[in-house]
């Protein structure tokens, strides 16, 4: 049994606690049997109607002081009592895995060296990009690189407000009480608008990709609360979206680091980038141009970025990447899984066989249409009474 405590049980931490338990047979698995135990809740709020509302504690120096407490998960935000529990947390000799960029940006070289003399991990993968994998395949998959810069939309709360207002017209302020309402949000929110979260997360990738750490008091920060209407409609006209990104570049003259709204061209890939989701472009002199892509706020996927970083410690044996042989099948017959196809065809049936779906006019004089979703298996039956010209599966 792995024995853990989690400070704070809002978004992320209740989130944690969710994973843990949704996935509980698998992570036992990948840690060869041994199950974790989320022993404490540090909170000051009481969950009488939650399964682990008798864990709750408010008393941080009973979770500290426990030997059976071999990790720490904090998810509190903000920089203290967070930096400080967790220092504490390190010294005690216990392993510390972290959400919290407010913590990691400014006390992270005191954290990790205060870990490496207590030899225990800090690790903080859910501190950028949310649910997205970046920090550890930045510091293992791409070791073999010298880092020259890393891009990123890096705030799932902006770029959400950003596509609301432009999509669908809301205004600023719905936009934001959406976010927050879906647990997006910062507890403060001028740290998302006004650019400081985007700041803190550049400011921990720069670190991390160039070996020495960036303050992010050093490091020009704009948000997105001076961007106009006007502004999105112009760039749009000629070719772009406005994006807030987080900009990190090894220059002869030093790293060039910036936050700021910017004009993304539709050439790049990053310019479709909607809602919360986020988008880190890292790149290497070796392998070039590496792009990372996934939900960069949320309850869920952040939880999932935390308890990675749970297991990560836990496995004390690493189980080396295998797979295992099976006699039985395991693959599905394809025609089973639910589909939609493209279909184009010149047969005047179709629109009787498939009534309801949208037909388009094709230059050629045939017509094209996309199925409703069914099995594979019952539209080609269905598609058998209609000469068809080309099917193509829809993603
Ligand atoms: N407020 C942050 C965001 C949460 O919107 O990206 C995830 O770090």
């Amino acid at each position: 049994m792995i024995n853990i405590a989690i400070l704070g049980f809002g978004v992320v931490g209740s989130g944690v606690a969710e994973v843990l338990k949704q996935n509980a047979d698998s992570i036992t698995q990948k840690l060869s049997g041994e199950k974790i135990n989320i022993k404490y809740i540090l909170d000051k709020r009481t969950f009488p109607d939650h399964e682990l509302g008798d864990r709750v504690t408010t008393d941080f120096e009973k979770i500290v002081s426990d030997p059976e407490i071999v990790m720490i998960v904090e998810t509190m935000g903000g920089s203290h009592p967070a930096y400080d529990f967790s220092k504490q947390a390190i010294c005690a000799g216990k392993n510390v895995v972290t959400s919290n960029k407010e913590v990691v940006a400014n006390y992270g070289t005191e954290l990790l060296e205060l870990a490496k003399s207590h030899s225990v991990n800090y690790l903080f993968e859910a501190s950028v990009g949310g649910g997205i994998p970046i920090i550890r395949p930045m510091w293992e998959c791409l070791a073999a690189n010298k880092i020259q810069s890393v891009t990123g939309i890096l705030n799932g709360t902006t770029n959400f407000i950003l596509t609301k207002m432009i999509e669908e017209g809301m205004d600023f302020d719905e936009a934001l009480s959406l976010a927050q309402c879906l647990g997006y949000a910062e507890a403060n929110p001028a740290a998302d608008v006004e650019g400081m979260d985007t700041c803190r997360k550049i400011c921990i990738l720069a670190s991390l990709a160039f070996g020495t750490a960036i303050d992010p008091k050093n490091v020009h920060c704009e948000g997105i609360t001076k961007i106009s209407s006007e502004d999105v409609a112009a760039a749009e006209t000629l070719g772009y979206s406005i994006k807030l990104l987080g900009k990190a570049e090894k220059r002869a003259e030093g790293t060039y680091i910036i936050t700021a709204p910017h004009l993304v061209g539709y050439d790049n890939p990053m310019s479709g980038v909607r809602d919360v989701y986020n988008a880190i472009t890292v790149c290497g002199n070796a392998v070039g141009d590496v792009m990372f892509y996934g939900r960069g706020a949320g309850k869920l996927p952040t939880a999932s970025a935390v308890v990675s970083d749970i297991i990560d410690i836990a496995r004390v044996c690493k189980e080396p990447m295998t797979w295992t042989f099976s006699d039985e099948d395991t693959c599905m017959d394809h025609k089973n899984a639910p589909v939609r196809f493209f279909v184009r065809t010149n047969d005047p049936n179709a629109k009787d066989y498939f009534a309801g779906c949208v037909f388009c006019d094709c230059e050629d004089g045939t017509y094209a249409f996309i199925t409703d979703e069914d099995t594979e298996f019952k539209l080609s039956e269905k598609l058998n009474n209609i000469s068809v010209l080309s099917a193509i599966r829809v993603l």
